[in-house]
């Protein structure tokens, strides 16, 4: 056990131990790819590990014709097939398959949820247990589905009632309203768990422990002493097969709206009167609400969107984003977007925050970079080069690891700096395996812990913000073309040279 582990202390966040109580887990899609993939997989490991309590129930709802045997079987398939829970014994796939059953059904048909409900009043010994519902289908079904249950006598006012939404949220501020009714028609904010996956990851939890965990980084956390916050989530993958989902949705709805504005919420807020979900959530929101609103005809001044073309990546020949399954051959949807964002607020008032993500660029990262100022006088120099600014790198994937990079004197030269890393890498300390930030995310939904879920005023703030970028650049027809394996179109590269700083990659 690493020396930090042995030194685990006490805090009033319980989370990670949490009490999940006996419960029925719907899953609306039970026998579609997601759920089959990757859900029950995950249900799976967290009952390997004792993380599931004695009394649970799984039921599967879908429009497939099954039995409670035949989805066991295709659940036994997908737990063998899936690499994240390594080689169980008979016996521990027998046990978990028998907390699994099947409801025959289709969303749209009334009588179909009556049969659900009969089915689950039974499994929770007349609703003794908490109930839980998880959208394992197209998003553009959300509210159907929930507008069924809202109308049906499927249990939802109790303490014990939740429903677990996957991004995304809505297509626009518009939608993400809508939705957000429907979803109050039948549960109340505090039984609504939207799951972002990014803040299940350790690392990105870790940026408020990182900040407020250690006194010495909030006096410099500010406008006096940085220069300037870059944002960077970076994939080498292409759309694949999620060709028609990426045609509804390009990279800024995809990644932008969501993962990237999370990020940048955790790394900007003040300081939280505590650490409850409803505290930290008040802090995101209001970062989001600080954000510099652009108008449409300004976009183009603020940001750059580009799409891949075809050509070599890791030495194989792959192919343009045009040319990608179920997309359209003259299709302008942005797979890269840049940004130059402004928090205006006390803190960050002057504070550029560039952000850029993009599909097929050179390899999979994502990492924040904060650029703290030049020291205020020149003292070792001479010269006209320009210090390397120290910098503190958060790198949330693929490595987890937290750097600074220092300026020191090179050894017997009377006047060269040279940068140097301080590395801290998490697999140095810690010895555990850690849950993925999906299975995470799912064990503080049974838990009722809402901390890492998206709050509705949080979506809505979101969107409000993203918009004008989603629709200009879906609307005007004229991204930036840019080879597989670069940082995007050389437009990203001018756009922030112009601001005489460079993109920063550790
Ligand atoms: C998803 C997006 O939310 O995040 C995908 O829909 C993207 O397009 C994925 O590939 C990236 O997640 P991760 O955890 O691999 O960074």
């Amino acid at each position: 056990m690493g020396e930090a582990q042995q030194q685990l202390q006490h805090c009033d966040i319980s989370s990670d131990f949490a009490h999940i109580t006996d419960f029925v887990f719907v899953i609306f899609g039970g026998a579609g790819d997601l759920s089959l993939r990757k859900l029950l997989p995950t249900l799976f490991s967290m009952h390997l590990r004792g993380n599931l309590p004695e009394n649970f129930e799984i039921i599967g709802f879908g429009r497939q014709d099954l039995t409670d045997e035949t989805y066991r079987n295709l659940v036994e398939e997908s737990i063998e097939a899936s690499d994240e829970v390594g080689t169980p014994e008979a016996s521990q796939v027998e046990n978990f398959l028998s907390h699994i059953s099947f409801s025959y059904g289709h969303f749209e048909q009334k009588e179909d949820y009556n049969q659900l409900e009969k089915l689950v009043r039974k499994k929770s010994g007349e609703y003794e247990m908490d109930v839980l519902y998880y959208l394992s289908i197209p998003s553009a079904l959300y509210e159907q589905v929930i507008s069924q249950i809202a109308d049906s006598e499927l249990p939802t006012s109790g303490e014990g009632s939740r429903i677990i939404i996957e991004k995304p949220f809505g297509k626009n501020l518009a939608t993400a309203l809508e939705l957000n009714r429907t979803v109050n028609r039948a549960f109340r904010e505090d039984q609504v768990f939207r799951m972002d996956h990014y803040l299940g990851k350790e690392t990105v939890q870790n940026i408020t422990f990182f900040r407020f965990a250690n006194s010495f980084f909030e006096p410099l956390w500010n406008n006096n002493f940085i220069d300037s916050v870059q944002i960077t989530v970076a994939e080498d993958i292409g759309v694949s097969r999620r060709g028609r989902f990426y045609e509804k949705t390009g990279v800024i709805r995809d990644i932008f709206q969501n993962h990237m504005l999370q990020i940048l919420s955790l790394i900007a807020m003040e300081p939280p009167a505590g650490f409850n979900a409803k505290q930290v959530r008040d802090e995101k929101v209001k970062v989001l609400r600080s954000l510099r609103s652009t108008a449409y005809q300004n976009v183009a001044d603020v940001s750059v969107a580009g799409q891949y073309s075809g050509g070599q990546l890791h030495g194989e020949q792959v192919k343009s984003y045009r040319e990608e399954t179920n997309v359209d051959p003259e299709s302008s949807m942005p797979t890269f977007f840049a940004a130059k964002l402004h928090v205006d607020n006390w803190r960050w008032a002057g504070v550029p925050f560039y952000v850029r993500t993009g599909k097929r660029l050179p390899r999979r990262v994502t990492e924040v970079v904060i650029r703290f100022n030049q020291p205020p006088l020149k003292l070792f120099r001479d010269d006209c080069t320009p210090l390397d600014a120290s910098r503190l790198v958060l790198t949330i994937q693929p490595e987890e690891q937290i750097s600074f990079r220092l300026g020191v004197k090179y050894p017997e030269s009377s006047n060269l700096i040279v940068p140097v890393n301080m590395d801290f890498k998490y697999s140095d300390y810690f010895d555990r395996t850690y849950v993925s930030a999906y299975e995470r995310l799912l064990r503080d939904c049974l838990a009722g812990d809402q901390s890492l879920f998206v709050r509705q005023d949080g979506v809505e703030a979101a969107w409000e913000f993203a918009d004008p970028f989603v629709s200009r650049w879906e609307e005007c027809n004229c991204v930036k073309f840019y080879p597989p394996g670069s940082w995007g179109p050389q437009e990203a590269e001018d756009f922030i040279k112009k601001d005489g700083r460079t993109w920063t990659t550790e």
